[in-house]
Order: C-alpha cells, then structure tokens, then sequence
C-alpha cells in the first residue's frame, strides 16, 4: 500500500492550479445518463472517484472518451443495463446518483444500496422518499434498490434533512417528470448549482439552485451540451490552509473566492492576509504562527464539514485554544487519535473537539481513515519536527488531483513511496 513522506518545516510559496470539484463532476457525469445526444464534460479532475464514475456508466454500456486535457465525451445510446454493482457502489457512495437519472430517462433501475463509511452511517432514505413521491416503485432487497416507474410526476418535496445528493437526485429526476416539482430545505451548496446549470444547458428548466427551494418544470427530453465542471471550493480551502499552517505564501490560480467566503474568513481571522480576484485567491501568513480560530460545520453557506479535519490541524498548532463543533456527520473525528499521536493537544467529547495549540507537532506514523482526514494529516506534516509517514493514501487519491505533485511545486518535501 502506498505511503507518502513528508519531511515538515518549509512555509509553501508559490502559485497552484485548482481543478475541478469532485462533488461537482461526479453529479454532472451521472447526469449525462439523462441526455438524448452525446455530452461533453471539460475541466474534470484526474481523480480515482471519477475513474469509478466511469466504470459504473461503462458497465451499464454507455460509451465514455477521455482526451489528454481529461475532457470526457459521453454517449448514453447505447447503453443496456440499469444496473449499478455492489463492487463499484461499494468504493464509492456517490454511485447513488445514477438512480435518480435512470428512473427519470428509463423507468428503471438496480443500484447497490451505499454502505456507510468512515465518517458516518450517510443513508439515503430521503433520495427514496423523494422518488417515491414522484411515482416511483422502490423496493429494497438483497442489498439493491429495486426502482421502476412508468414516468415521474412532479412532487412538492420538504427535505427532513439538507442533502447534498439527495438535492441531486431528486433534482435530475425532476427535470424529466411530468409537471412542476418543489423542493424544499433543498442543498445550497455551489456543486448543487453547477449541476442545476449544466441541466439548463441540456434544456432542464430550473429556478432557484443555490436557494434552499428549488423549482423543476419537468421536460420531455434532454439534449447533449457541452459543460465545463465549476472550481473545488475544497482542494482550494485545503492549500490555502497548507499555507497558512507552514507560515507560507502562496497564490491559487483558476478558482472562485466566493464559493468559499465562510472558509475565508475563518483564516482572516486566523491572522492571514487574504487577497482576491473573480479567479484567484492569494494568501499570505507572513511566517506568522495561526491564531485559533472555533469553528462549527453546517450546510453551505456555513462553515464546510469537508474543511473540518484541515482547521482542526491548523488549530492544533495555533495561538490559543477553540472549540471544533461537527454537526453534519457522526464520526468525522478520526484525524484525531492520529493527530494527537503527532504531539497535538486535542479532547474530544461528543461532536465537539476541544484544541489546545501547540508550538511544535512531531513527526510520527500516522494511518488516513476517510479523505479529507488525509489531507489534514498531510498538512499536520508539513508543519511536524521530522518525517511524518502517512499510510492508506489511497483515501486521498479519491478526491485530490496530484497532491503530492502541487504541494513539491510549493516547496514542500513530500513524496510518495510504494509501500
Ligand atoms: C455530500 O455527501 C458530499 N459528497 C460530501 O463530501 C459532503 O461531506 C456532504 O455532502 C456534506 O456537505 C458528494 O457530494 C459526492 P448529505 P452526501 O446527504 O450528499 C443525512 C467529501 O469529502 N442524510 O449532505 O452523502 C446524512 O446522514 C464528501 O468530498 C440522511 O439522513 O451528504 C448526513 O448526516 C464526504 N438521509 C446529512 O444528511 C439521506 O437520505 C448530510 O448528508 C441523506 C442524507
């Protein structure tokens, strides 16, 4: 299994390029399932969860090519089966969102239930509820969801809970009910908009995407387009905080500063300066040492649960002490244990971690759980005295193009070893 070195001290400077977001491309390309004619999708990041995606549509028979550039052309006519396998399913939750679009365009389909993960028991109830609301037949056997309709109709739909994928789906399978459907307490996060606009491109019509309502007149049928896939508001917050704990400077190319102002002004008030364009972010920490920052996670615009563990490693050698609240998922406090074996000064007690800075992190053996607990361990180590070694990276490749590639650009001294 591999592993990646990383040997701390060196504050990052220079210039990085951000790709496109994961939470963004992997809706879109399961989106493509709705489309009658061949889809285009740019800007896609080279990611293990997108070379999933890929693997799930092509078993299904849909035919995908991939240029140089990572553009992905996709042709659904030709594919056989609605079936999507507990294998894949199995490695990658998101899987879920090819079930709201092959009910939508085929009237059926057979998807493994997700299993939970590390950060939490994530079910998928409310994407069923929703679907049944619009007509569907489910029925959960042997592990699959078992969904079949003649074709959807449009339902006014009062989320239990903000879902970022079940906002998705029920959104996809609206575009293509009969009649107008609602959604209700419905995910405002910047992923959920771009897929809204890459629907209106294929000639979905949507109202209010980035609201907590939103409106689908449903349409007969949905034309191929061509999409380029909107910045990751994440893999941006994660460099900005690998700046910001080594001390560095450094300045993000091809990115959105307004997708991420909650996570901006936390490092404001972290002691970082913080300048912007409509497509770059620079930060500069001055060799300073952070000061803590509390923090608590919610749905978007608040505070991203996917930058929790990053701040928790920069609070970990900050000025002061502060409290980390997590209230979106149950478990997503394993770069804990990990971190604390690195020297941090962290006590957890229920979904609140309390952090105490500390002047210095040592370099130790630490073990990634989940994906964004990688990242955070990764920029424990570019601070830590030491070689920290970092194992199961595996979890970081789902979700971040190159990183060890972008970090040596910025100076760090980081490298990946086979096992
Ligand atoms: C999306 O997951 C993201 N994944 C997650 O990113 C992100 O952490 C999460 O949204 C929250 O922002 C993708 O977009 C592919 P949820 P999702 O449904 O949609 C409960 C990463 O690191 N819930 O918004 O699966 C659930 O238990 C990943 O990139 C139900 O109760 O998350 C949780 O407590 C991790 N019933 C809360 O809602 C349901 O049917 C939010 O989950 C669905 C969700």
């Amino acid at each position: 299994m591999e592993k990646l070195l990383i040997e701390g001290g060196k504050p990052l400077k220079g210039d990085v390029r951000i790709s496109g977001a994961k939470n963004a491309v992997l809706p879109i390309l399961a989106a493509t399932l709705l489309a009658e004619g061949p889809m285009r999708v740019a800007n896609v990041p080279h990611l293990q969860d997108v070379t999933t995606t890929m693997e799930l549509l092509g078993r299904m028979g849909v035919s995908l090519t991939i240029d140089e550039h990572m553009n992905i052309e996709i042709d659904t006519s030709t594919i056989e089966e609605f079936f999507a396998h507990y294998e894949v399913v199995k490695t990658m939750r998101a899987s879920i969102l090819v079930l709201g679009p092959l009910l939508a365009r085929f009237g059926k389909a057979e998807v493994s239930l997700p299993g939970g993960c590390a950060i939490g028991s994530r079910p998928v109830n409310l994407h069923l509820r929703g679907l049944e609301a619009m007509g569907a037949d489910i029925e959960v056997k042997g592990g699959y969801i078992h969904a079949s309709c003649d074709r959807l109709k449009g339902a006014h739909l009062v989320m239990d809970n903000v879902t970022v994928t079940g906002t998705e789906n029920l959104m996809m399978a609206a575009s293509l009910a009969e009649g107008t459907s609602v959604i209700e307490n419905a995910a405002r996060e910047p992923e959920v908009t771009d897929l809204a606009n890459c629907l209106i491109a294929m000639g979905a019509n949507i109202e209010g995407a980035g609201t907590d309502t939103i409106t689908v007149h449903g349409v007969k049928e949905l034309k191929g387009c061509q999409y380029s896939v909107l910045a990751d508001r994440i893999e941006t917050g994660t460099f900005l905080v690998a700046a910001a704990i080594t001390g560095g400077h450094i300045k993000l190319k091809d990115t959105q500063p307004q997708i991420l102002e909650s996570v901006l002004q936390k490092l404001d008030r972290a002691g970082a300066s913080i300048t912007s364009g409509h497509d770059w972010i620079e930060i500069d920490m001055h060799n300073r040492r952070p000061k803590s920052i509390n923090l608590r996670t919610a749905p978007y615009p608040a505070f991203p649960t996917d930058m929790q563990a990053q701040f928790t490693a920069l609070n970990a050698v900050a000025e002061g002490s502060c409290t980390i609240t997590e209230s979106v998922f149950e478990n997503r406090f394993m770069h804990v244990q990990e971190m604390q074996r690195m020297g941090a000064n962290i006590k957890v007690e229920g979904n609140t971690a309390i952090v105490t800075g500390v002047e210095q992190l040592k370099a130790a053996p630490v073990m990634a759980t989940d994906l964004r607990a990688s990242a955070s361990l990764i920029l424990a180590g570019l601070v830590a005295e030491g070689q920290t070694v970092v194992d199961r990276i595996y979890h970081i490749d789902r979700g971040y193009e190159c990183i060890e590639e972008k970090l040596v650009q910025l100076g760090a001294n980081i490298r990946r070893v086979p096992h």
